[in-house]
């Protein structure tokens, strides 16, 4: 049996070259490799944590599920599912929170950041949200979970309430490890001290941004002193990273890149990057607007997907029952 990969994104808005380059393309490559057994999902559950509104989750999640097909998940090969269609996660997250120290979640640097971004709503959600994202994982027998460096907090806890909940009833859980890209932690077009995130939407370039956008942004992206393009986390910081988004779609290794640019300016550097991102989402942009055409074919992959995934669930919730006396 190959091992088995899980991950998730938010649908709460558009997809950056962060979510991108820290996730989504290592999903379709770690799919590609044939070497696990992956589900994929849509993590409504977690996004109900931030102020929303419900007439655009519809949208939101359709829109996901239109950029997980378009840049190359497929339901022949993976297993691509709602997470609001399992009940067994919210299940099995209430069980785990009983096995969650409180102190464990206050450290969490997700849950500090958003507590100050969104002071008038810090609920409950939002403080028990690695807890859900635990149960996600821990009720496929996972292996593996590719994401972004953010998120390495929370894998931390699902590996702790793992052993956690086995020492207390018994082995039922398996410890699962994160798998990072080159480009786990993408920074922001604007500060490149602050990591790109969708809460500053101007700091972020969006996969499905036109090829005029792209051009635009990436011109106006801060540098740093000097002239030189060089990779130099320290005292480049901003070339840095642009010079690793440029690697990581071109495939060109940094110091080819740095050899290739000697001599010239920031102004030609970032001309090509904007060629080659918009190369890069060329096709992925035609195949979106393609499939966003066609939204009840999207929800019924969906709903196929889920009803595989909850099979697999409902299994591993009926043994957590069991373990705990709840028969
Ligand atoms: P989210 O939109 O918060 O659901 O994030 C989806 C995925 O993108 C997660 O695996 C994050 O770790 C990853 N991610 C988000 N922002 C970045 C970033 N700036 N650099 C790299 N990965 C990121
Ligand atoms: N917390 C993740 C994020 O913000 C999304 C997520 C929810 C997730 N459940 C998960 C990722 C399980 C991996 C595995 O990006």
């Amino acid at each position: 049996m190959k091992p088995v990969l899980i991950s998730g994104i938010q649908p709460s808005g558009k997809l950056h070259i962060g979510n991108y380059l820290g996730a989504l393309k290592n999903f379709v490559d770690l799919q590609n490799s044939g070497k696990y057994q992956c589900y994929f999902f849509i993590a409504d559950l977690h996004s109900l944590t931030e102020d929303f509104d419900p007439k655009e989750k519809p949208k939101q999640i359709l829109e996901l599920m239109a950029d997980f097909l378009a840049a190359g998940l497929d339901s022949k090969k993976s297993v691509i599912f709602q997470q609001s269609q399992i009940p067994a996660h919210t299940e099995l997250s209430w069980v785990l929170n009983t096995v969650t120290p409180m102190g464990e979640l206050e450290r969490m640097t997700q849950f500090k950041d958003k507590s100050v971004r969104q002071r008038k709503n810090i609920n409950i959600g939002l403080f028990a949200y690695p807890v859900l994202m635990a149960a996600d994982i821990l009720l496929y027998d996972t292996k593996f979970v590719p994401v972004g460096e953010d998120q390495l907090q929370h894998l931390e806890i699902t590996r702790s309430l793992a052993r956690k909940f086995n020492k207390k009833f018994g082995k039922t859980f398996f410890e699962p490890q994160a798998i990072l890209t080159k480009t786990p932690r993408v920074m922001s077009l604007a500060n490149p001290e602050k990591k790109m995130s969708k809460s500053q939407p101007e700091s972020c370039l969006f996969i499905d941004d036109s090829p005029q956008e792209i051009r635009n942004k990436i011109r106006k992206a801060v540098t740093d002193s000097g002239a030189e393009v060089k990779h130099d986390e320290k005292n480049k910081p901003a070339i840095s990273n642009l010079l690793e988004i440029h690697s990581s779609l071109s495939g060109e290794t940094i110091s080819k890149l740095e050899k290739k640019f000697i001599g010239k300016n920031y102004s030609t550097f970032k001309n090509d990057l904007a060629g080659v991102v918009i190369k890069h989402f060329a096709d992925f942009r035609k195949k979106k607007s393609a499939l966003i055409k066609n939204q009840s074919k999207l929800f019924s992959i969906l709903v196929a997907g889920s009803q595989k995934a909850a099979k697999v669930a409902n299994k591993k919730i009926a043994e957590v029952r069991k373990k705990i006396g709840l028969i």
